[in-house]
């Protein structure tokens, strides 16, 4: 009914995903980009929140040749669906993620976004409308099914993967925690968004595994269920 949602994120040993100002910035190192460029290949679709294309301007591309290859070797397109929850429809229509490397790219917006820029973004994207202010992860991500998508990858951020997390989406949950720390009360975390309040609430986790990785630690969790 769902995709296989794993998210994916690299934070600072003080747990936040970039600066006060949002800028993107170097938390981890090369082993873990290429731990990260093989889980993209793997996955049918990425996915990220518009505040990260914004702050980012991600390609979210696969860039290992071998990988590429590999895809396009098993049949698939070279890098996985790329799609951008936007309820608003803001995607400037020069973001790279609407024109680096070839694949399908997906925008979901909501009903209340502006139907002449949804016409536009059109030319660069499928548009799966879902939601009336906001856009609905469940019925996104049912629809996302639908097409054939399994394994769905999130970059994030924080917005979004609270989100997900609130609406039970979440299948795994990984982490790399570089040895860096930024500070700053505002800084995005890997769950912003309003936060549970009570313990019943809370996602409880269990470890898969953990792992040394640059200078840093891989922690892999899954979502327990019931
Ligand atoms: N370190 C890392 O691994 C990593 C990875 C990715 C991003 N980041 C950082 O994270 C920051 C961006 O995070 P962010 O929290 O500002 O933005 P985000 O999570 O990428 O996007 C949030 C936006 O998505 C839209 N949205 C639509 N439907 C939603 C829903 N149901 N739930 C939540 N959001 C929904 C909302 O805008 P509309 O209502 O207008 O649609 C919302 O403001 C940047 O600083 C970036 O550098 C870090």
């Amino acid at each position: 009914m769902f995709p296989y949602v794993t998210v994916n994120l690299a934070m600072s040993a003080d747990g936040k995903l970039s600066t006060r100002e949002r800028r993107q910035v170097k938390i981890s190192g090369s082993n873990d980009f290429g731990r990260v460029d093989i889980l993209k290949a793997e996955s049918d679709a990425i996915m990220v929140g518009i505040g990260t294309v914004i702050a980012d301007d991600p390609s979210l591309t696969v860039k290992s040749p071998v990988l590429k290859e590999e895809r396009l070797f098993s049949g698939k397109d070279e890098n996985p669906v790329r799609i951008i929850v936007d309820s608003k429809a803001r995607i400037p229509c020069e973001a790279e993620i609407l024109h680096k490397g070839p694949g399908k790219r997906i925008i979901a917006v909501s009903k209340s976004a502006d139907p002449k820029k949804v016409s536009e973004l059109g030319k660069y994207a499928d548009i799966i409308q879902a939601g009336d202010e906001r856009v609905n992860l469940r019925n996104l991500l049912e629809k996302l099914a639908e097409t054939g998508i399994k394994t769905l990858m999130v970059e994030g951020g924080g917005s979004l993967i609270w989100s997900l997390f609130e609406d039970g989406l979440v299948d795994e949950y990984y982490t790399c925690i570089g040895n860096v720390v930024i500070g700053g009360e505002s800084a995005p975390t890997p769950a912003d968004g309003t936060g549970f309040i009570s313990e019943d609430e809370f996602t409880k986790l269990e470890i898969i595994d953990v792992e040394k990785i640059d200078e840093g630690v891989l922690l892999k969790w899954k979502v327990r269920r019931g």
